[in-house]
């Protein structure tokens, strides 16, 4: 039989609770979620990580381990050989009449987690413990699949995976906001005319930590066609709150010889894909989700896996808010960037689902994005889901050398800092779009966790970068 396990000497949880029939003598290892005595028998629940469920282990006094047994504290971790039989209790259908039981680490009452419930926020100031918590197991294991799922989804439709630097010297959002990467003595770096001289630093200029790996993909796409990046971004905004992290997982498809409309498909196919891929991989995780953190989560990833999504454009959006009667905390007028509350009311009053908004003014997007005839707008776009709001973001590119040179001078963006990104479109230029999926977003949207730092393992926002 298959046991799902690489290790042939060990069963893991899962496997063992799908079980169609007994199998006998089995070995188990893994952390003790709870410990209950009773009169002549000792009862354990092991998890192993594999599955939000453990696995009931039965300690007679029969067994040789049953003194063993009986010294063994919440969070202990042990390895328990014994008889897989059908359980009598409820609750599960099998459980392990424990023979032998080694202690690996045993642990005492100062262990956090003996209640069964905690607060996320606690549990943040315990980021080394709380994967063995039901919530953040199931949150991780999501994490994992969905990972996976981006893969699945490029490799079979022939896309490159590009592994995108993350020290770089260009700030392609142009937002200002990168994390500065050098070797120069911050107490007295190098000065020329009372200036710090970055051409002595390690990389020979100022460099950074990747606020995008767009750029170098767009040049990946002119080589490739379909390629896409999936890694690590990072960004020094201070801003505090529930959607922001300073070090989050992005998520870049780039495409040749595609406009906007082709790259909105694109990101609605991949992002069903993936919530469908969700529903069917992650079922239990996710039954978890619906049942103890958002009542009305399935029901919700399944309507979005099985329609088609809506779109308007961003002066059709303004007209909608201005017309809604709503007061917004920030008036709205065309023009402005939308903030979250208008995104929010977008999604989740005006559409009820998923909305795509294009084609913003260009002053409040970045320079690459390629300029409509209209001259005010370009072709962005942004995917704006409930509850979460802006998930993706994206555009059709500036192709055009000499409309791409123009923007940058409107932008302050100098010409030499960018020739490379420049070259693409003196040789062989080409339409092409593309877009950025924000992991933990899309985690957030898939398991109704509220906030960014409880779907990523071990969260960096500002103030806060231990463990
Ligand atoms: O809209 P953004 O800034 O777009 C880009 O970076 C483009 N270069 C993408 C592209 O066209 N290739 O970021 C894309 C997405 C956002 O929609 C959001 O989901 C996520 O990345 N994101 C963040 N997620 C967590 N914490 C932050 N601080 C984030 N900033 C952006
Ligand atoms: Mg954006």
């Amino acid at each position: 039989m298959d046991r799902s396990d690489w290790r042939q000497d060990r069963w893991r949880v899962k496997r063992i609770l799908q079980a169609e029939q007994a199998q006998g003598e089995v070995f188990v290892q893994g952390w003790l979620r709870t410990v209950r005595r009773s009169k002549g028998v000792v009862f354990l629940a092991l998890n192993d990580g594999s599955c939000l469920d453990s696995l009931q282990i039965v300690v007679g006094e029969d067994s040789p381990s049953f003194q063993v047994a009986g010294e063994l504290g919440t969070g202990a971790c042990i390895g328990v050989r014994g008889m897989l039989v059908p359980s009598p209790g409820e609750g599960q259908n099998w459980e392990v009449q424990a023979g032998l039981i080694t202690v690996y680490g045993a642990t005492d009452e100062t262990f956090p987690l003996q209640k069964k419930r905690h607060g996320f926020e606690y549990l943040r100031t315990i980021a080394h413990l709380r994967p063995r918590t039901n919530a953040f197991g199931a949150v991780f294991r999501v994490r994992s699949r969905i990972a996976h799922a981006v893969h699945s989804f490029f490799q079979e439709r022939g896309f490159v995976y590009v592994q995108t630097p993350i020290i770089t010297a260009n700030d392609c959002e142009g937002a200002g906001e990168m994390f500065r990467v050098t070797t120069l003595d911050p107490e007295n770096p190098p000065r020329v005319d009372g200036r710090i001289a970055w051409h002595e630093d390690f990389f020979g200029s100022k460099t950074g930590l990747t606020v995008s790996g767009q750029l170098q993909g767009e040049l990946f796409a002119t080589a490739f066609t379909d390629i896409y990046t999936f890694g690590p971004t990072f960004r020094a905004e201070n801003s505090n709150t529930s959607r922001h992290a300073s070090e989050f997982w992005m998520i870049e498809p780039e495409i040749a010889f595609a406009d906007l409309a082709v790259n909105c498909q694109l990101a609605e196919d991949f992002f069903r894909f993936m919530v469908s891929y969700a529903l069917e991989h992650c079922r239990d995780d996710l039954e978890f989700f619906n049942k103890f953190i958002d009542n009305g989560l399935i029901e919700r990833l399944e309507k979005v896996a099985g329609t088609a999504f809506q779109s308007m454009s961003y002066t059709e959006a303004i007209n909608r808010l201005q017309r809604s009667g709503r007061s917004f905390e920030f008036p709205v007028a065309w023009g402005c960037d939308l903030q979250s509350e208008h995104e929010r009311y977008l999604t989740e009053q005006i559409v009820g689902g998923p909305l795509f908004v294009t084609d913003y003014p260009q002053g409040i997007k970045a320079f690459y994005m390629r300029r409509n005839d209209d001259g005010k707008t370009v072709a962005a776009m942004d995917l704006l889901v409930p509850k979460v709001g802006e998930i993706i973001g994206g555009s059709q590119r500036e192709e055009r050398l000499d409309v791409l040179q123009h923007k940058m001078e409107a932008f302050d963006i100098l010409p030499a800092s960018l020739e490379w990104y420049l070259d693409t479109r003196r040789w062989g230029s080409c339409p092409h779009a593309g877009f950025g999926l924000g992991f933990e977003r899309f985690l957030m949207y898939i398991t109704g966790m509220e906030n960014v730092r409880d779907v990523i393992p071990f969260p960096r926002t500002p103030g806060n970068a231990r463990f």
